[in-house]
């Protein structure tokens, strides 16, 4: 953590986990009452990333950056980019353990601005020699997982015969509403900015509060936006049989997932439905593969959530479970590997 030296603004960089390799994790720019809720979000939100890369068959590990902004009006144009220069040395201090990408309330074009400073980010615009916008890829992800829980529970990976509720029209779910009316899903979305209404007026589909569209009786919930929305309180009222969406962090607590299945509703961890845009701006950006390969990877959530179903149904688990268990083999191997080098 660093008062950064241009902004004045706290900058906070969790490394969660490099067993796998270098830590990758967005950069979050978002408003807090008190910063210790911007480190918080940073430590639960790495450790997410530490799943999302190990689930994701990356050979990375998991770390997160918040930019904790005070409550009050935006940052102007001059602040915003002090602060980006912050995280750019930040970064470098920590000599590529770990390197950055867009998060909530960053675009590609910030990404240059590190990108000035330190060369462990990605997503910096093409241009610029990044990926570009990775919410594309995170939406593609999210519909490969949307398309093996329908295969699950209606045979069929069709979802233009579905019913939807999408919460929150940031960028991902924004692509997600257009791809799934364009597929003719039944939509019903939300955000907390009224303004976003237009969007449903735009493609027919019905309009709710965020609390209506939670629980609306829909055959698939796709949470889009920030996390904490899966409550102790809300389980009971829940209307869908499955949830599957990009937000970071859905459960309030660990402990809704065990609540989730008892009402016998298969959830998705978040971050098994939201790596389609590191596996994609990795994929390119590291391994350099043409963008076709990399969007095969990223179809490739598919096989992991078919695998994640068909083993929780074997061992009369959840696919939650599952992904935890998933995850920690191969955490656990990478972390027996590395102690056996470092032995004599
Ligand atoms: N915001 C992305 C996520 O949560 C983070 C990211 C995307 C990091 C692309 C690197 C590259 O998964």
């Amino acid at each position: 953590m660093r008062t950064g030296s241009r902004s004045g603004l706290p900058v906070i960089v969790a490394v969660h986990s490099t067993a796998l390799g270098q830590a990758v994790g967005g950069c979050r720019l978002w408003h807090y009452s008190d910063w210790r809720d911007g480190l918080d979000d940073a430590v639960r939100l790495s450790a997410g990333m530490t799943l999302k890369c190990a689930v994701g068959g990356l050979g990375n590990g998991g770390g997160k950056t918040v930019i904790a902004v005070p409550d009050g009006p935006r940052l102007g144009a001059a602040r915003r980019a002090a602060a980006l220069r912050d995280v750019a040395d930040v970064i470098e201090s920590l000599g590529g353990r770990y390197a950055t990408g867009p998060d909530v309330g960053t675009a590609p074009a910030d990404m240059a601005v590190i990108g000035e400073h330190t060369r462990h980010v990605f997503c910096a615009p093409a241009q610029r020699g990044g990926s570009g916008d990775s919410s594309p890829h995170t939406a593609a992800g999210v519909i490969a997982a949307l398309r093996a829980v329908c295969t699950r529970m209606h045979g069929s990976p069709d979802l233009g015969r579905r019913k939807l509720a999408i919460v929150g029209l940031g960028n991902v779910g924004t692509h997600l509403a257009r791809q799934l009316s364009a597929e003719g899903a039944s939509l019903v979305v939300s955000d907390i900015d009224p303004r976003k209404q237009a969007l449903a007026r735009e493609l027919g589909a019905g309009w709710a509060k965020p609390q209506g569209a939670m629980t609306a009786q829909v055959d698939v919930l796709v949470p889009a936006a920030l996390g904490g929305v899966l409550t102790r309180q809300i389980v009971p009222r829940l209307r869908c049989a499955a949830i599957a969406g990009p937000a970071n962090n859905q459960l309030a607590e660990p402990d809704v997932a065990r609540l989730l299945h008892q009402r016998g509703i298969v959830w998705i961890p978040d971050y098994v439905a939201s790596a389609g845009g590191v596996i994609y701006a990795l994929a390119v950006e590291l391994r350099k593969q043409d963008p076709q390969a990399a969007s095969a990877r990223v179809q490739g959530i598919a096989d992991t959530v078919g695998l994640l179903l068909h083993t929780a149904d074997r061992t009369g688990s959840d696919p939650a479970t599952a992904a935890l268990d998933l995850a920690q083999r191969r955490l656990g191997a990478a972390t027996r590997r590395a102690r056996h080098r470092s032995e004599p």
